[in-house]
Formats: C-alpha cells, structure tokens, sequence
C-alpha cells in the first residue's frame, strides 16, 4: 500500500469515517550548495517524489488528534496546550508530534487560523535519511490548516512559517533551504534558490540526466548539536572576519581572494569550516552558467568537489557516506556524486546519464554491501511537484 492509502487507511480505522481531504509535501534531494543556507549562499535542491500525507477532517472538540499512521502512535493537543508541548492529560507530546504541532504554533504566532483537526499521516521518505521528512510534515500540516483555516499563503511564506517551527519550537537551528523545497518544488526542475533575497528560479535537470539517490541506511544521531556547533563557527568566522572587512554581513560576502588573504587570522577549526563555506558558495555561483550551457561533466565534478570539501573542511560526512561516494564516482555515466543534506548519515545524490542509471543501481548496491555488511536502498528519483492538497 502506498503512503497516501496507508493514511487515508488509518483515518478510516481510527475515526470510523472517510477523511475529507489529503494534504501531500515530498521531501527533497540538495545536488549543489550544502552548509551554504544558513550563510546566505545559493542552494540547488529538488523536490522528490516521496513525501508525507497527511489525510484530515475537522475536529468535533477543540483538541487536534494526530495519529503517525507508520509506526501507529497518537498524541493530542489544543490551542491552550500547544506553547507547553504537552497534551490535555498533561503528558508532554512525543517528538514527532513536535513537527505537527510546531507548524500549528508558528501559524497561529503569525495570526493564522489552525482550527482543531483530525489528522493521520503517512510517509516514504525514511527518517534521519537526510531527505527532509521533518520539512515535508511541517509543509503537509501547513496545507492542511490552511485549507481548515481558510486562508492562503505562498509556498515561500509557508516554508519560512516552517523553518520558524524548527527553530523555535523544535530546536534545530536549521536553515530555509529544505521547507522551501518542500513547497517550491517543481517537477522535473532543479530549484535555485538565494537564501539571502529568497529569489529563486528553476532550471531542467541537466539533458539525458537522472538524479539517484542511494541511502547508506546509516541514521543520524546526536546531529542537531553537530549541526548548531557548524552554524556557530561560520558565525565566530564572520566576526573575526569583521575585523578587517568591516562591511561584511555574512560569509555570503567574502570571495574566495579575501579570505585567502584573511584566513591566517582565524583559529585552524574555524577557518576550515568558513573556508567549506566560502568555497561552496563560489561552487554554486560556477555550478549555474555550467547547467544552462549543457556542461554536465563540469557540474558533475563541482558535486565530487563538495563532497570532498564536507569530508575534510566541514566534517559532516561518515565512513559509509564517503564509501557510496567512492565506489559511485568511477562507475560508467556517474557525472557527479556526493552526500546529500545535513550529513553524518543518510543518503548520497548522484548525478547519473540516463541510459545508464539501471546499470549504475544495480553496481553501486552490491559493492556497498560487500563492503559494509549494510543492505543499502538505491533509487531513481524523479523532481516532483511541491505541497499541495491532493
Ligand atoms: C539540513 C538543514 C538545512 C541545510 C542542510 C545542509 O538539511 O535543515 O537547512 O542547512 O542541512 O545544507
């Protein structure tokens, strides 16, 4: 059964009737710009074609009841339990109710209507897999209320209604490039985004190109504290970098010769991490004139670069990461392949000639499997559509 059944499924078993709609947000696959969002740089994301549903009536009392159809647990909240975290019977909600009720409170912060609901959902997009399902259920939640609430709102305000979920109510400090492609998405495009203006475009996927994506099924653990301490240097690198370049309002704003120039000055941790940043950013900026002139195995050695660059100057990256990676690269029609999203964990995204991704899946499995005892997913990703009611 796929997602969308499994919870339109369990609405009917748990609440005895039909829901009346169905909200979907995918996840999303970064190909170029990792690290970069949060510094007011350039990412390259798209939308998959996984993603959560969510299946929702209005509620008959002023409680919310949701239920995460995939591993069968419910947790309830109303608007006077909501800033608490807790439940009505005073228990405090479980941590994937956070996401939920976190939209639901950065909604109603922004003055927005989030009438009670009845709520079951269900997703494909594995957890702790660096494809953003935490985004992907702040987005479908933010469709669903809009629709109960009667109002509207674009995708980019929803994701940053999203974001502000995460980092407020729950606690990751996480930057706006996975909400935006939640509810930016389009399909079959890369999306452009300047996380400093939030202009964004969408550019076709490379010709004859297919993106895959190969999950190392190794989870992410105690990440959101790596991930804060990352955000911290680039921030410790601006402000001794302020020094000699007074006008500088993020890492955005140092060129590649400036910090060359300047590096000396930083403490050897924090000038590795700014320099991932400096140069990444420079690696999109180069990455865009490549895609619009065809030059695929140009980009393609762009995303080998930044793979390196998150290994030894941002070390997000792990030992089975940088395995699927190292058997991925050499293998016929593979243009590019590096980790994807966050980092210690998760998944890699390939760039991968069309002709020859079946042959690609079928090689890059096996190999990583003899060599990390780990049975890994691969798979051919098509860009999909952004949040929506179905
Ligand atoms: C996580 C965050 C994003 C971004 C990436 C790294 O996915 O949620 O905001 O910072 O890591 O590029």
């Amino acid at each position: 059964m796929n997602p969308r059944e499994t919870a339109m499924q369990a609405f009917q078993t748990r609440f005895s009737q039909a829901p009346l709609y169905v909200a979907r947000a995918p996840g999303r696959v970064n190909l170029l710009g990792e690290h970069v969002d949060y510094n007011d740089g350039f990412v390259l994301p798209a939308a998959i074609d996984r993603a959560t549903y969510v299946a929702f009536s209005p509620s008959p009392s002023d409680r919310t009841t949701l239920v995460a159809a995939d591993f069968g647990e419910e947790a309830q909240f109303s608007a006077a339990t909501l800033a608490g975290k807790t439940q009505p019977d005073g228990s405090p909600l479980p941590e994937w109710a956070l996401y939920p009720a976190g939209t639901a409170w950065a909604l109603g912060e922004a003055g927005l209507s989030t009438p009670a609901m009845l709520a079951t959902f269900c997703s494909d997009i594995p957890r702790g897999s660096g494809l953003s399902s935490s985004a992907s259920i702040e987005m479908a939640f933010g469709v669903a209320w809009s629709k109960l609430g009667g109002w509207s709102r674009t995708p980019m305000q929803l994701a940053l209604l999203g974001q502000k979920a995460e980092n407020r109510y729950v606690g990751v400090n996480c930057g706006i490039m996975d909400q935006f492609a939640s509810a930016c998405g389009e399909a079959e495009r890369l999306m452009l985004l300047d996380c400093r203006s939030l202009e964004y475009r969408s550019l076709p996927l490379p010709e004859a190109t297919v993106i895959v994506v190969a999950d190392t099924t190794v989870r992410r653990k105690l990440t959101s504290g790596e991930y804060n301490d990352r955000r911290a240097a680039c921030e410790e690198a601006v402000r001794l970098l302020k020094l000699n370049m007074p006008e500088i309002k993020s890492l955005r704003d140092v060129s590649p010769e400036d910090f060359n120039r300047l590096s000396r000055t930083l403490p050897a941790t924090v000038e590795k991490r700014a320099r991932h940043v400096v140069e990444e950013i420079e690696r999109t900026r180069q990455a865009i004139p490549l895609l619009e002139q065809g030059k695929t195995d140009e980009f393609g050695r762009l995303m080998n670069a930044c793979h390196i660059s998150l290994r030894d100057l941002y070390e997000v990256s792990v030992p089975e990461l940088d395995t699927m990676v190292e058997i991925a690269q050499p293998l016929p029609g593979c243009f590019g392949a590096r980790l994807t999203g966050g980092g210690f964990g998760g998944c890699t995204v390939n760039l991968v000639a069309s002709a020859q991704a079946e042959a690609f899946a079928r090689a890059l499995g096996p190999e990583y499997e003899r060599r990390t005892s780990l049975h890994p997913e691969i798979y051919i990703c098509q860009a999909s559509q952004g949040a929506g009611l179905l």
